[in-house]
């Protein structure tokens, strides 16, 4: 299957999206098994895979229609959506408890990450349709796998002419049962490549391997595969592309993905090119590595094209 022109360069963006309480633990080391360690401070922050993805791509100036769940507990996140710009209409609200992570910060910036669905785990086929009946063919269904429904959302995506963007993450079983093919991009990084490519987690580096591999599975999706300190490369059916990153101290990698996927879906709906969408996502993404947190580190539209000199 060809993938079709863009005939709009006004794409709206619908993220079926998690919504995260993010309680960070900044430690010295990750703790291991069998270990109990101190942590030297507890914060809370909004975050989710989902939320961190709408929040960049409003902030960078789509438009963008959040569509989840939260508990009794998740306000501050419906909050931090609307002040974004984020469309927060079809999110509903439930008597459960909001999904969280659990997220270990070393001095490094390096973390890890336990997450709890909650509501995030609960969206149904009704709140599906209804929002999809909002969409226009081409819009941009945003997805991760952190919500319920993939593979029904997905489905109907297809039926409605709608480009499917998928970010992998995290992966599981039931996401590897996915027809991946139907995406039209896959935003990824290096470890996520791996195993869909078929590797090893562990395998050697070989960044340029494991994009050749996926572009072999999946000829019609483009891939944006975020390859950490070696930047960001992109395959299509037409081009490859690759783009270095912008050097920053690191102070937390926390949603410096999300950014980075937020701000590259941004600059698509504006029908702007490859070369253009990973350079001012690579810049978003090192604004965010230089600051604290998920949502409160995701940088809006001007502080990026201050610190790119244009955008
Ligand atoms: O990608 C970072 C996000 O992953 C965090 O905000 C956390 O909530 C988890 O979903």
């Amino acid at each position: 299957m060809q993938r079709e022109g863009y005939e709009r360069n006004d794409m709206k963006i619908i993220n079926f999206g998690s919504l995260n309480i993010d309680k960070v633990y900044e430690v010295a080391d990750f703790v291991i098994a069998q270990e109990t360690i101190s942590a030297k401070t507890l914060n809370i922050f909004a975050g989710g895979k989902g939320l961190n993805q709408s929040i960049a791509a409003a902030r960078a100036g789509a438009e963008v229609m959040h569509v989840g769940a939260i508990g009794s507990d998740g306000d501050f996140l419906l909050e931090l959506l609307k002040e974004s710009g984020a469309d927060i209409s079809q999110i509903q609200k439930l008597d459960e408890e909001s999904g969280h992570a659990i997220i270990q910060v070393t001095p490094a910036g390096q973390n890890c990450i336990i997450i709890y669905g909650g509501t995030n785990q609960m969206l149904t086929k009704e709140q599906i349709d209804q929002t999809l009946d909002l969409s226009e063919p081409q819009d941009i269904i945003l997805l991760q796998n952190e919500t319920n429904c993939l593979g029904y959302i997905m489905e109907q995506a297809v039926e409605r002419r709608l480009r499917i963007a998928l970010n992998p993450s995290p992966i599981s079983e039931t996401l590897l049962t996915l027809p991946l093919d139907k995406a039209e991009w896959l935003l990824l990084n290096e470890v996520e490549g791996k195993i869909l490519a078929g590797m090893k987690k562990n395998a050697p580096v070989d960044n340029e391997g494991v994009l050749s591999a996926l572009h072999e599975k999946y000829p019609n999706v483009r891939l944006v595969l975020t390859v950490g300190q070696d930047g960001v490369l992109y395959q299509d059916h037409m081009c490859r592309a690759a783009h270095p990153i912008f050097r920053v101290k690191t102070v937390d990698t926390t949603a410096a993905g999300d950014t980075f996927g937020g701000y590259f879906l941004a600059c698509v709906s504006e029908g702007r090119d490859v070369s253009d969408c990973l350079r001012i996502a690579s810049a978003a993404a090192a604004l965010a590595v230089s600051r604290k947190g998920a949502v409160p580190s995701i940088p809006k539209r001007n502080e990026v094209a201050k610190f790119l000199g244009n955008f």
